[in-house]
């Protein structure tokens, strides 16, 4: 078995992808990751793209741990003060870390239950259609942030407000070859999320509402190559992550019945069934640090009446790979 800082790296339970490390003290593992700033990204990276990092509570005495965690996977923490338009979402203690919680100020209500809300062998639903929600952070802004770290300061108790993870090269490797052959030179059209150009939004009529900068669209190739490890992973969000006005593809037929929408729903089924998925129950002091470039995720429901949760997360930029080369950043317009 692998190691990374002393710490031994376990398979995932319950995935075909994914790591975990057990850190018994978090202030000694962020001293040694930054002695040593190679061997965590490595050490994702081996792990296709999803490590989860178990006791790591010290993380909610010192938040600035967490932004030290997650300089060595990129260039660039992003700042959410300049760079996002949610401002009620920031940290008190850093704008490099956003609150994702239904708490004032972040008022950010979980997603509905799947309807039904289990399978019919009692599990979370996890696969597209029945799982909705699945995207990869940022994806309407070019080119896209790198990686997440994700940290559970005061999760959802364990049977609720759980997050789902697939694996795009698990997934891209898997695929059917007509599928492959359709997909390759293939751009999908990606989205601000809840700006009224979403599936929902555009099934029902709703008028899309004004875009800037920050908001996309953008379109971005569905299979990408990833720049470390020079792996092809699927790369594509669906729901409100998705211009269903203009896309879901360039090229295809348009909206919520073309041929662009029939070929999102079976790539979308293909990517999140469950031998490409993992589902976290998150336990408080967990980091789920995951690749965007390679793996999508979905946020499922808790009981917001009763339940206060919150997560803290950090967005790291500065790798998408040579595809993207030279590109001015989409949101930043002089
Ligand atoms: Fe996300």
């Amino acid at each position: 078995m692998k190691n990374v800082h002393s710490c031994d790296i376990q398979p995932l339970p319950g995935a075909r992808f994914g790591g975990v490390v057990d850190v018994s003290d978090g202030v000694a593992f962020v001293a040694a990751v930054e002695a040593d700033p190679g061997q965590l990204p490595q050490a994702l990276y081996d792990a296709d793209g999803f490590l989860l990092l178990k006791g790591l509570s010290s993380i909610s005495d010192d938040p600035e741990l967490l932004i030290r965690l997650s300089r060595p996977f990129g260039d660039e923490v992003e700042d959410y003060a300049t760079a996002s338009n949610r401002q009620n979402l920031l940290h008190p203690a850093s704008s490099h870390i956003i609150r994702i919680s239904n708490m004032p100020p972040m008022n950010f209500a979980p997603p509905e239950q799947p309807d039904p809300p289990r399978t019919e062998d009692g599990a979370l639903p996890v696969q597209f259609p029945h799982r909705r929600g699945w995207h990869t952070d940022q994806s309407f802004r070019r080119p896209p942030p790198d990686i997440s770290l994700f940290y559970a300061h005061q999760p959802a108790p364990r049977d609720q407000g759980q997050t789902l993870y697939a694996d795009g090269v698990g997934a891209y490797e898997a695929l059917p070859d007509d599928l492959r052959a359709q997909v390759e030179d293939l751009l999908a059209l990606h989205v601000a999320p809840f700006k009224g150009y979403g599936e929902d939004a555009v099934m029902v009529g709703d008028p899309p509402q004004e875009l800037n900068e920050r908001d996309g669209p953008q379109p971005q190739p569905v299979v990408r190559t990833h720049p470390v490890t020079g792996r092809k992973a699927l790369y594509l969000c669906e729901r409100e992550q998705i211009d269903w006005r203009n896309g879901p593809f360039v090229g295809m037929e348009p909206g919520v019945t073309g041929g662009g929408r029939d070929l999102l729903y079976r790539l979308m089924e293909h990517f999140t069934q469950p031998a490409f998925t993992y589902a976290h129950h998150w336990d408080q002091g967990d980091v789920v640090i995951y690749d965007n470039r390679c793996t999508i995720h979905s946020a499922t429901w808790f009981d917001a009446d009763t339940v206060d949760r919150v997560m803290w997360r950090t967005t790291v930029w500065g790798n998408p790979g040579p595809y993207y080369d030279g590109e001015a950043r989409s949101w930043e317009v002089a």
